[in-house]
């Protein structure tokens, strides 16, 4: 598989296939995936730069997906000891998720020793991606203790929310349709995209490496968020003690992460990240099925078809 060893040649774009993004105008097909030019020129440079340690966490979706909830419990979880998650100062109350867990491929090579959202001692990091299997940093597999969590969602329910967010793009000189995007979306063109393929790259590793990555679903974690932070703590062997379940921890994380708590936060309806990204931007509905508002029966049709046949054999259903 091609693999640029140093920074990316200046014809590197040139050299890619290339065919039109939903959030750029462009994306480009690396390893086997679509990314748009920013994105991919860190990915390469991470690939090249990024040394995983053991008590790392890689969070990793789909965009659109749960990125920005993920990134919120995990925080929440990981530190809940050194910051009890009712604690009025909590960071989460005054920063984003996306200050508190950067994306990895945007923290610059010089500064990945800095990041340590670990509020303890334990110097554990944790970052965000929407990197798929085959581009990951090799590190990330190789080191044992590193563990990956991806949150897998609808596809339906993914696709409406990209494009929303497509629209909210503050550089984008001009919006783009529904079915212009849904056009580009079967077609794989969304970021980190085809999406199914990218979800079924982590769920192969889920079964293969069960202690390394756990595969989680938006929905589940709507429906019973309880049962699955408790199954996320144990992964990723913070395991709640009986004291913290009498006194409601687990139940107080899940509230402070609530979309309720989280968008009504200055923090996060004001502000951007990564310059054209709006705070705000982030936070829509969080509602499960909310496709059924905007795809025509032929659409969510359609989707359907492509997730079944891309996922047959696999034991993966949606
Ligand atoms: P909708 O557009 O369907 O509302 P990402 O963080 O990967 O960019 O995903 C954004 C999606 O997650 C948006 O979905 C957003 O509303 C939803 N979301 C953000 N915070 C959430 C939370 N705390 N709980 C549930 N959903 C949340």
């Amino acid at each position: 598989m091609m693999k640029y060893s140093s920074n990316p040649p200046e014809d590197l774009l040139a050299s890619l296939p290339r065919q039109e993004g939903i959030l750029q105008p462009y994306c480009y097909q690396y390893q086997g995936f679509w990314h748009g030019p920013v994105g991919l020129k860190e990915l390469i440079h991470c690939q090249n730069h990024f040394l995983a340690r053991k008590n790392d966490i890689f969070l990793v979706t789909a965009p659109k997906s749960g990125t920005t909830w993920l990134k919120a419990v995990i925080y929440a979880l990981i530190n809940r000891e050194a910051c009890h998650p009712q604690d009025p100062h909590h960071p989460l109350l005054t920063q984003t998720p996306h200050q508190l867990v950067p994306f990895l491929q945007y923290v610059e090579a010089s500064c990945y020793d800095s990041v340590c959202n670990s509020l303890d001692d334990s110097g554990t990091r944790i970052f965000g991606s929407h990197i798929p299997t085959v581009s990951l940093p090799e590190s990330i597999w190789m080191e044992e203790g590193a563990k990956i969590v991806y949150m897998s969602r609808d596809i339906k329910d993914t696709f409406v929310s990209l494009f929303h967010f497509a629209n909210k793009i503050d550089s984008r000189p001009s919006p783009i349709s529904l079915e212009k995007a849904f056009d580009l979306f079967c077609r794989g063109s969304s970021p980190s995209g085809a999406v199914w393929d990218q979800i079924l790259g982590y769920w192969k590793e889920s079964l293969d490496k069960p202690d390394k990555v756990l595969f989680m679903r938006y929905e589940e974690m709507q429906n019973e968020p309880l049962v699955q932070l408790r199954r996320l703590a144990l992964f990723l062997g913070k395991p709640f003690s009986q004291e913290e379940e009498n006194s409601g921890v687990p139940h107080q994380i899940i509230n402070l992460c609530s979309f309720n708590t989280l968008s009504n936060l200055e923090a996060n309806k004001k502000g951007n990240i990564l310059r054209v990204l709006r705070n705000d931007s982030f936070f829509r509905s969080g509602v499960v099925g909310d496709w059924k508002n905007h795809l025509t029966l032929e659409m969510a049709s359609k989707l359907d078809q492509i997730t079944e046949e891309k996922f047959s054999g696999s034991g993966l259903s949606m």
